[in-house]
């Protein structure tokens, strides 16, 4: 009997350790439900400091993202919505062009800087002890790997997840997972007309200010086109490989 009552309590705790992201205060915002944690307050706050077209972009990631996990109650329950509100609302810190700004390097690229801030930002939050080293890897790779399309086949729930919902704000059509009510809710609160101007703004700024950190990614082209001087031939891998066929 002893025995049974020591198991009980012991299996109730597994079972609370199993789902430590599930019921989170939540909230609504701009027709959405979303999670509405101190952590999540915290990141908002950091992003609302942030040029219009950046803040706004950053809030739409989360919210079409939440909008299909809402309408899609199996996914839903099995993704972890904290890591996927702070993976989305802090996925762009490296494109903060404040002078001197926290989140951005001057060696890295910009899906690095985002990476290494989103963990940095969970790692000083009082709420850290809530994310264990497996959590903040996927913080870490949902971030970092949205730069460059086709990487997230055959990642965890969670990473696929994150990028899938940056990529909802892609220029174009509705995301067919986002239901066309909320879809229109978030673009009339959060309008994404500025959103390529900024891009191109931006991906300008990180070519001329850092060039290393943009040869051979998706930044690379801005640069060729845009910033006088700036030159990938010979920091090209291309380059490299058929340089060394050349003179082999
Ligand atoms: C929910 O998401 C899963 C995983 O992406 C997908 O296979 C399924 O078709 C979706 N269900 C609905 C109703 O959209
Ligand atoms: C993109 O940005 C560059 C640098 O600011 C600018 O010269 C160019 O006109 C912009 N392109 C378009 C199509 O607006
Ligand atoms: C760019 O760099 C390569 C390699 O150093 C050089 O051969 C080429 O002439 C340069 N192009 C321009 C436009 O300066």
């Amino acid at each position: 009997m002893k025995f049974i009552n020591l198991i009980a309590p012991l299996a109730l705790v597994a079972t609370a350790s199993c789902t430590p992201y599930k019921h989170l205060r939540t909230t609504k915002l701009f027709g959405v439900e979303v999670v509405d944690t101190d952590l999540v307050r915290d990141a908002r706050a950091v992003i609302s400091k942030f040029d219009g077209f950046l803040y706004k972009h950053s809030m739409r990631t989360w919210l079409f993202g939440a909008a299909a996990l809402n309408a899609n109650k199996t996914l839903k329950a099995s993704v972890d919505l904290e890591l996927h509100a702070v993976s989305t609302i802090l996925h762009d810190l490296g494109w903060d062009m404040t002078p001197n700004s926290p989140w951005v390097s001057t060696e890295y690229r910009f899906e690095t800087d985002g990476a290494l801030g989103a963990v940095k930002f969970v790692k000083g939050h009082k709420d850290a002890k809530k994310w264990d080293e497996y959590r903040l890897q996927k913080l870490h790779d949902g971030i970092a790997l949205h730069g460059s399309p086709g990487l997230s086949v055959g990642k965890n729930q969670d990473v696929q997840t994150t990028l899938l919902s940056i990529g909802f704000d892609n220029p174009g059509q509705r995301p067919e997972q986002v239901p066309e009510k909320e879809y229109l809710s978030i673009l009339k609160g959060l309008p994404n007309n500025d959103i390529t101007y900024g891009t191109n703004l931006t991906w300008t700024w990180l070519a001329a200010t850092k060039p290393a950190a943009t040869y051979n990614t998706i930044v690379e082209p801005w640069g060729t086109a845009y910033v006088p001087g700036y030159n990938a031939t010979g920091h090209r891998v291309f380059d490299i490989v058929v340089g060394a066929l050349i003179t082999q």
